[in-house]
C-alpha cells in the first residue's frame, strides 16, 4: 500500500513537475511574446499549449497578434499608397507646370517666327525696291549716253518714250510738242496707243493731263483717274486711263514739250518715286534737245552757206546753173514714187543740194569747156565725189548723206567712180540721185551739144538700166515722165 502511495506520489509529483514545466515553458513564451510585442515585433506567435487556460490565452494572443499586424500591413499600404498618390499629384502638377512654360514658349516662338517672317518679307521688298533703284539708276545712266550721243531731234523723241516706257512698264507712252505760237500742243511721237486713239493729237495749253503739266511746269502724278475729279477718265485721244505721270520737257523756262506715260502694264499705280524718274528723264532729254538744237542751228548755217557756195558757183557756169536744185528735186520724185521713208527723203534732199560741191575745186575752163574733155581733164572731173565727202567729212552730218555725196557717180556694173563700188554696196540715194544727176545732164545744154529731150533721156537710161543705172530708179522716172505727159505737164521738169 505504502509502495503503491508512494508510486502515486511520485508519479503524482512526475506529472505535476511535468505540468510545471509546461507552465513554465508556456509562460516564458508568453512573456517573451509579451516582451516583443512592447519592443513592437508582431510576428512574435505563441506556440499551441494543452494547457487549458494558457492555450486558450495563447490563441487570443496569436489572434491579436495577427489581427494587428494585418491592420499594420494596411496602414503600410495604404501609406505607400498615399506616397504613390503624392509622387503622382507632384509629377502631374510639374507637368502642368512643364505644359504651361511650353504653351508660353510655344507662343513666344510663334511670335518670334511671325516677327521674323515680317521682317523677312520687309528685307524681301526692301530688296526688290533696292534692286528696281539699281536697275532704274543703270538704265538711266544707259538712257542718258544715249541720249548724249544721239542729235537727231526725232530720234530723241522715239527713243524716250520707248525706253521710259519699258522702264517704267507703261501701257502708253506719248510725247507731245510745242507749237510754235505756244498755246497748244500736238502730238509728236507715241506708243501703245493703238487702235485706242483717235484722230485729235492736238490740245491746247491748260486743257488735259499734258496741258495742266504744261501750264505748270511740274511733274505729274495720278494714282487713280476715278478718284479724282481734275481729269477725266478717257483721254482727250480716246483711251482709258487708270493711272498716269507725266513730266514738261523744258528748255530753260521754255516748256517745248510733255511726256505722259499712262496705265501700268502690272496694273499697278504709279507713284511718285517713279514720277522723279520720269522727270528726271524729261530733265535730261531737255539737254540732249538743247545740244540737238544748237547742233541743227549750226549745221544749218553750214549747208546755207555750202548752198550759196554751190549757187555762187553755178553763177558762173551758165551750162551748170540750177543743176544742184533740178537733181534734189528729181532726185525726190523718184524717191517718192519709190516710197522711201520721210527720213530717206531727208537725206536725198540734202545730199541733192550738197553732191557736186566737191567741183568747187575743179577750174571753170574744165567745166565750161566747149569740147570733150581729155583723160587728164576728166580725171580730175572723177574726183569731185570725194573732194566732196572730204568737205562734208568733218560735218555732224547724218552720214548717209556724205555717203550720197560720195557714191552719186557710182554704177551697179562696178565702173563708176571714183571707187568702183558694186551695186549692193551703193546707197539707194546714192543711185537714185545717179538717175536724176543723168536725166538733168542730158535735158539741158552743154558747151559741146544741144539739150536732149525728155524721151530721149529717158531712153538712154533705159538702155543703161542695170548697168550704169538703177532699173528700179529708171522705172521710178518713167513713171513719174508718163504721168507728166499724160497730163501735159512735161514742161514742169524744167520749169
Ligand atoms: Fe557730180
Amino acid at each position: 500500500m505504502n509502495g503503491l502511495f508512494t508510486t502515486l506520489l511520485i508519479l503524482t509529483a512526475g506529472i505535476s513537475l511535468i505540468l510545471l514545466v509546461i507552465y513554465a515553458f508556456s509562460l516564458h513564451a508568453l512573456n517573451k511574446a509579451a516582451k516583443n510585442l512592447e519592443s513592437g515585433d508582431l510576428q512574435t506567435s505563441i506556440p499551441k499549449t494543452p494547457l487549458p487556460f494558457l492555450g486558450e490565452i495563447s490563441r487570443h494572443y496569436n489572434f491579436l497578434s495577427g489581427a494587428v499586424t494585418d491592420l499594420q500591413r494596411v496602414e503600410e499600404y495604404q501609406q505607400r499608397m498615399l506616397a504613390y498618390e503624392k509622387n503622382e499629384m507632384s509629377h502631374l502638377l510639374e507637368k502642368e507646370v512643364l505644359s504651361r512654360q511650353l504653351s508660353q514658349q510655344l507662343s513666344e516662338t510663334r511670335g518670334a517666327n511671325q516677327t521674323i517672317s515680317e521682317l523677312n518679307k520687309d528685307l524681301e521688298e526692301k530688296n526688290r525696291s533696292l534692286n528696281e533703284a539699281i536697275n532704274r539708276l543703270s538704265s538711266l545712266n544707259q538712257l542718258s549716253r544715249m541720249l548724249g550721243m544721239e542729235h537727231d531731234r526725232k530720234k530723241i523723241y522715239r527713243m524716250i518714250v520707248s525706253l521710259s516706257s519699258e522702264l517704267l512698264q507703261a501701257e502708253i507712252g506719248h510725247l507731245l510738242l510745242m507749237d510754235e505760237d505756244g498755246k497748244s500742243l500736238s502730238l509728236e511721237y507715241s506708243q501703245g496707243l493703238g487702235e485706242k486713239s483717235d484722230s485729235r493729237r492736238k490740245m491746247a495749253v491748260g486743257t488735259g493731263m499734258a496741258g495742266w503739266v504744261a501750264s505748270h511746269k511740274k511733274p505729274l502724278l495720278v494714282r487713280n483717274f476715278k478718284n479724282q475729279e481734275i481729269f477725266s477718265v478717257k483721254s482727250a485721244m480716246g483711251y482709258e486711263r487708270k493711272t498716269a505721270i507725266s513730266a514738261p520737257i523744258a528748255i530753260g523756262e521754255e516748256v517745248i514739250g510733255v511726256i505722259s506715260l499712262i496705265n501700268k502694264t502690272n496694273d499697278r499705280s504709279f507713284n511718285e518715286d517713279e514720277r522723279t524718274l520720269l522727270a528726271t528723264i524729261a530733265s535730261e532729254t531737255s539737254m540732249a534737245l538743247h545740244n540737238a538744237l544748237l547742233l541743227e542751228k549750226v549745221q544749218t548755217g553750214y549747208f546755207n552757206m555750202v548752198q550759196s557756195l554751190i549757187t555762187a558757183v553755178e553763177a558762173k557756169d551758165i551750162y551748170t546753173r540750177g543743176h544742184s536744185e533740178r537733181v534734189t528735186q528729181y532726185s525726190q520724185l523718184i524717191a517718192e514714187q519709190m516710197c522711201l521713208s520721210p527720213e530717206r527723203m531727208e537725206i536725198i534732199q540734202k545730199a541733192g543740194v550738197l553732191h557736186d560741191i566737191g567741183k568747187i575745186t575743179i577750174e571753170l575752163a574744165i567745166l565750161n569747156k566747149p569740147s570733150t574733155l581729155n583723160k587728164d581733164e576728166y580725171e580730175k572731173i572723177k574726183v569731185h565725189p570725194s573732194v566732196g565727202y572730204r568737205i562734208l567729212e568733218p560735218i555732224d552730218f547724218e552720214y548717209d548723206i556724205k555717203l550720197c555725196v560720195l557714191q552719186h557717180h557710182e554704177r551697179p556694173d562696178g565702173k563708176g567712180y571714183p571707187n568702183g563700188t558694186n551695186a549692193e554696196e551703193i546707197l539707194l540715194e546714192a543711185r537714185i540721185m545717179a538717175v536724176a544727176d543723168a536725166f538733168d545732164a542730158m535735158t539741158t545744154k552743154r558747151p559741146y551739144r544741144d539739150p536732149m529731150s525728155v524721151q530721149v533721156a529717158l531712153e538712154e537710161l533705159e538702155r543703161y538700166a542695170g548697168s550704169q543705172f538703177d532699173p528700179d530708179a529708171v522705172v521710178a522716172l518713167k513713171k513719174i515722165i508718163d504721168m507728166l505727159v499724160s497730163t501735159d505737164s512735161v514742161s514742169l521738169l524744167h520749169s
